[in-house]
Order: structure tokens, then C-alpha cells, then sequence
């Protein structure tokens, strides 16, 4: 029997889905069927995102709403449950970045990560399960390898991400006997995403993270949404907990020649 991949008549809600990476998989999923609610900070974008789906005949509602704001990320799924329905698929990718070694970052910039990526994340996920469908529901936090490994100058988003995960996986205990699923992705480097020009702004940069990479290139905000969509329909169905890469190798670590190249004996 083929498997269901289509998401006719399922609601979803993306937190920070006005641009990159999270805005990709609710145009993804409103492909798929699913009529989308997308939040972020700026009402302009999130207008415009939102448009970007309804003007090719999907259907979506664009709220403006902070994620560090609990009460307006309740009112905000209270508003798509009224419009829509019971919502089936969430997506918690709001975030914020920037590089920095430890010694220049004020306690109030880690605090500025913490809030919007962590604080954010269990605001979102918390906030949902009143609304959402059960059992049934697929929520998907979008993490990053510094949720695993540990960088230079990305202390506050290494501790961020490593908090998502752990949520993740502890939201999936307490929730999966009501039916509904939590997981994480974890995407590499993707191609023209904010998150890339923030920490490989110059070509020798971008070249130099591309030869540490298996796969030797940046991945796509399509490789992203194709993992969504997988754990947002039937063939996903008995995930729940995981934290996927979708990242060209790069939590193997370093794949370059160079690093394969043995040094000659002494
Ligand atoms: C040092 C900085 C800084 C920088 C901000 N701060 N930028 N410190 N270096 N480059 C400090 C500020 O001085 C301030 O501290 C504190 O951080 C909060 O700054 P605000 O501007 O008041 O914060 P806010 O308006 O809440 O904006 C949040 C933000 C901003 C994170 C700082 O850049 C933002 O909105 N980003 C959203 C978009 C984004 O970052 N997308 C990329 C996500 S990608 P003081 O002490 O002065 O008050 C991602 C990458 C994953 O996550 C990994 C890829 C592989
Ligand atoms: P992006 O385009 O900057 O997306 C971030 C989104 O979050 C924007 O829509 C932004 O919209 C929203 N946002 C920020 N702060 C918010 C807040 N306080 N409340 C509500 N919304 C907020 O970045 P991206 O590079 O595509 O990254 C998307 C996700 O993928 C992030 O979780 C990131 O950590 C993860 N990731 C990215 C990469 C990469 O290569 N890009 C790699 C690994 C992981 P507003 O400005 O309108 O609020």
C-alpha cells in the first residue's frame, strides 16, 4: 500500500516562518495540502510570507507574534485553531545569531540567544499542545550542530541548541502517550540563509567549510523541508525523539583532503 504523503485537510504552524530555512517548509507543506499559520516578529514579513503561499493558491495566515512572548505565542495558535482547525504539524525555527568570542558577549547578547532559540522553543512547543490534534501531531524543533558540538565564538547558540535537543527529547517522553510526536532537525550549512551569511560572511570562509564537508557542498533549504515534510506524514509515524542531521556529513566532522592526507614517518 503506497504511503500518504500528501497533507490535504492538516493545519500547520511555523514559528519564525517569515524567511530562510522555515519559510521554505511552510511553502513545502501548503504544497503538500496543509494550510499554514506562520508567525514571526515583524508583521511585514509575515504578511509577505504568508502571501507567498496564498498567491499560489495555498492557504495561510501570517500573525506577527514574538516567540519570547508566551502569551501572544497562545493567542496566536488560538487565532489559526479558530481559523483552520486542530493543528497537526508545528515547526519551532525561530532563532537568532551572530559570532562572537565568549569575552566580547555581553550577559545580555547569550541572554538574547538564550531566549529566542530555547526560551522561544518551549514556548512554542508548550504553548501548542492545547490546540493540537490528538493523537496525531508531529512537532519539529529546528536545531543546528552546535546543538552537539562545540564551536568557537557560538557559545550562546551551542548552549541554545543543546537545550532545544534536550527539550526535544523530554517533550517526546511526556507526550508521546497522547499520540503526538517531538523531534529535531539538525541542518548543516544551508545556501543562502541568513544563518550561513552571518557566520561565513567571505568566500575563503564559505570554500573552507565546503572541503570539511562530506557531501562538498552547502545543503539546500529544499534538503530541509523534504526532511519536514517526511516527519510530518505516515512514513515518518514511529519517530519520535530523534534529533536528525540533515547536514552533508558534517557532524561526522572533518572530511577534507587535508585531513585525510597521513603524515609522513619521522
Ligand atoms: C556581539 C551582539 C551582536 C554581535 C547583538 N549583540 N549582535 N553582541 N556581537 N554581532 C548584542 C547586543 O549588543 C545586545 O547586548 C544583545 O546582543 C541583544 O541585542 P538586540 O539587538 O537588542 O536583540 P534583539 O533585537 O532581540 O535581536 C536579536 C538578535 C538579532 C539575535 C541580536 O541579530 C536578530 O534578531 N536575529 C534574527 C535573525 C538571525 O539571527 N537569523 C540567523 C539564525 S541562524 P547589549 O549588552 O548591548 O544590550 C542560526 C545559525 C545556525 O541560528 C547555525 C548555522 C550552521
Ligand atoms: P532566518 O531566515 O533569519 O530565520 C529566522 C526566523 O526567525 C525569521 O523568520 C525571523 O523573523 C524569526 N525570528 C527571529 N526572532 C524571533 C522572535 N523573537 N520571535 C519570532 N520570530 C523570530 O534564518 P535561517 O538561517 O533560515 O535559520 C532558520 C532556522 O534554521 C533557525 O532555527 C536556525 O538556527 C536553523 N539553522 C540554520 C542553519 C543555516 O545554515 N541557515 C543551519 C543550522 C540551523 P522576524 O525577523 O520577522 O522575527
Amino acid at each position: 500500500m503506497a504511503y500518504e504523503l500528501q497533507l490535504a485537510g492538516r493545519n500547520a504552524f511555523v514559528a519564525g516562518g517569515s524567511s530562510g530555512i522555515n519559510l521554505e517548509i511552510a511553502q513545502r507543506l501548503a504544497e503538500a495540502g496543509s494550510r499554514v499559520t506562520l508567525i514571526s516578529r515583524s508583521a511585514e514579513k509575515i504578511d509577505a510570507a504568508a502571501r507567498s503561499i496564498t498567491g499560489l493558491g495555498g492557504q495561510a495566515l501570517g500573525i506577527a507574534a514574538d516567540v519570547r512572548d508566551f502569551d501572544a505565542v497562545e493567542a496566536a495558535f488560538s487565532q489559526a485553531k479558530d481559523k483552520f482547525g486542530e493543528i497537526d504539524i508545528v515547526i519551532s525555527g525561530a532563532a537568532g545569531n551572530f559570532r562572537v568570542p565568549a569575552l566580547g558577549m555581553s550577559a545580555n547578547a547569550f541572554k538574547a540567544v538564550i531566549d529566542i532559540d530555547l526560551i522561544g522553543t518551549f514556548n512554542v512547543l508548550r504553548a501548542s499542545f492545547a490546540h493540537l490534534r490528538k493523537p496525531g501531531a508531529s512537532l519539529i524543533s529546528i536545531s543546528a550542530p552546535q546543538g552537539a558540538h562545540p564551536e568557537m565564538f557560538q557559545a550562546h547558540a551551542c548552549a541554545a541548541k543543546a537545550g532545544v535537543n534536550m527539550l526535544t527529547k523530554c517533550l517526546a517522553m511526556e507526550w508521546g502517550p497522547a499520540g503526538v510526536r517531538v523531534n529535531a532537525i539538525s541542518p548543516g550549512p544551508i545556501a543562502g540563509t541568513e544563518g550561513v551569511a552571518r557566520l561565513a560572511a567571505d568566500p575563503t570562509l564559505e570554500a573552507a567549510w565546503k572541503d570539511r564537508l562530506a557531501l562538498r557542498r552547502y545543503g539546500t533549504k529544499r534538503d530541509i523541508a523534504g526532511l519536514a515534510l517526511f516527519l510530518s506524514t505516515e512514513a515518518g509515524g514511529y519517530i519520535t525523539g530523534a534529533i536528525l542531521n540533515c547536514d552533508g556529513g558534517s557532524s561526522l566532522g572533518d572530511a577534507s583532503a587535508d585531513a585525510l592526507s597521513v603524515p609522513p614517518r619521522g
